[in-house]
């Protein structure tokens, strides 16, 4: 590991212990392990690939409120201070603005073999049974009730309106977590995704018969 690596590793493992959304140090540990290996199979630049997924969340707008300006510009000055060279700082910084999901109909494209990797590997992250039990800590963490069946899950047609959302969590499986296996970049994600999809649909079906006691 380069001392840029090492450095980025120790300052996230820092900034993103003690999380309980589902965001903490462990989430960036799965999400850089599974991006490296889709990084090997699809050919990306490893070390582009590892320093995006580090920093992929640390200054997300979600936690740590602020706006979309605020992780580039921070993790430039991050890379820049670390001795980064020009493109790959600009490269990490792409990668991160563009990976998170955005609501049902905006489209979140990722240019690079290496953008593609991290975007999947974060997604992998979201669904399953890891993916299960962050969705509940993230709507924990944000008051939400496990679900609302007053409430229908929502097309979210603009960013804005994905982050207003507020409904129960087993809404956010509708309006994100199912649709991540269909948007996922590379063949080797989807192979994964689609596993972890199938168990999710279990959960929520064992969920809705436990709730309305039928099971
Ligand atoms: P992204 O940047 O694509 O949103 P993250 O790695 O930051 O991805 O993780 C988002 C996590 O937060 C996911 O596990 C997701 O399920 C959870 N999450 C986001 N919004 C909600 C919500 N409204 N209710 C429950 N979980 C949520
Ligand atoms: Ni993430």
């Amino acid at each position: 590991m380069t001392g840029l690596l090492a450095r980025t590793e120790a300052f996230v493992r820092e900034r993103m212990h003690g999380d309980g959304s589902g965001h903490d140090w462990w989430h960036v540990h799965r999400v850089r392990s599974t991006a490296l290996r889709l990084a090997r199979e699809e050919g990306a630049d490893e070390h582009v690939v590892e320093l995006a997924a580090l920093l992929h969340d640390v200054w997300d707008h979600k936690l740590h409120g602020g706006d979309d300006t605020v992780a580039p510009r921070e993790i430039r000055r991050w890379l820049a201070a670390a001795g980064a060279d020009e493109a790959t700082i600009s490269h990490v910084c792409e990668i991160v603005a563009g990976v998170s999901f955005k609501g049902a109909g905006v489209p979140t494209p990722m240019r690079t073999p290496e953008g593609a990797v991290v975007q999947d590997a974060d997604r992998l992250d979201a669904i399953g049974a890891v993916g299960i039990a962050r969705a509940f800590a993230f709507g924990g963490s944000r008051g939400r009730p496990l679900h609302d069946p007053e409430s229908a899950p929502e097309h979210h047609a603009t960013f804005d309106a994905y982050r207003a959302g507020s409904g129960g969590t087993t809404a956010h499986f509708h309006e994100k977590l199912f649709l991540l296996r269909d948007r996922m970049n590379t063949a080797s994600a989807r192979r994964l995704a689609d596993e972890r999809h199938r168990f999710m649909e279990e959960f929520l079906r064992r969920f809705h018969d436990e709730w309305n006691g039928w099971s």
